[in-house]
């Protein structure tokens, strides 16, 4: 099944997860950067996005190539923000919503704490589905907890997509 892996991330741990998981599945890869990405540091960083999350922003997005009838499966990578998917996913599934029809869809999530399961509900509404599945959930490392699940999640994430 061919499958192309479409992500945002802003610190780069969604996009280490996406790179993994694509050398795992042969997967093909697709960034999403906004023409104006969000704030990356300070306060500004949870506020802004958090806000744009909420209210389910369209950022425009840079220039991208997708192709979707090369695809029979679409896998969104996002971090959760304020427990919903980022904009950029938004604007991407309203860019292609005619293209992705037919598709099968997956989906991995990164966090800090917790949002993911309400996240997947709503990308999944964006798509016109209940939940998407099969997901994962992965969380950032941080100095009290390594989080060194991840590599089985991964592992166990990539054998599902190779299914
Ligand atoms: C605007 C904003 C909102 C966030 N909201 C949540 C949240 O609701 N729950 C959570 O567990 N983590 C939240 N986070 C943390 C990110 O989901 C987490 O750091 C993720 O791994 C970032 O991925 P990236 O490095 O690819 O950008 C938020 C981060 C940002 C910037």
């Amino acid at each position: 099944m061919k499958t192309i892996i479409v992500y945002y991330s802003l610190g780069g741990f969604t996009k280490k997860i996406a790179q993994k998981l694509a050398s795992k599945t042969g997967a093909d890869l697709l960034r999403l950067t906004p023409v104006r990405d969000y704030p990356d540091t300070g306060a500004k960083k949870f506020l802004i996005g958090g806000r744009a999350a909420m209210a389910g922003a369209k950022p425009k997005l840079q220039h991208y190539t997708f192709n979707a009838e090369k695809y029979d499966r679409v896998v969104i990578g996002t971090p959760v923000w304020a427990s919903s998917p980022t904009p950029p996913i938004r604007t991407f599934i309203d860019e292609n919503r005619e293209a992705l029809e037919g598709r099968q869809f997956a989906a991995f999530f990164t966090q800090l704490g917790n949002g993911a399961d309400k996240a997947n509900k709503k990308l999944a509404k964006c798509l016109g589905l209940e939940r998407i599945e099969p997901e994962t959930v992965f969380f950032e490392p941080n100095k009290k907890d390594p989080h060194k699940e991840n590599e089985a999640k991964l592992g166990d994430f990539a054998a599902v997509l190779r299914r």
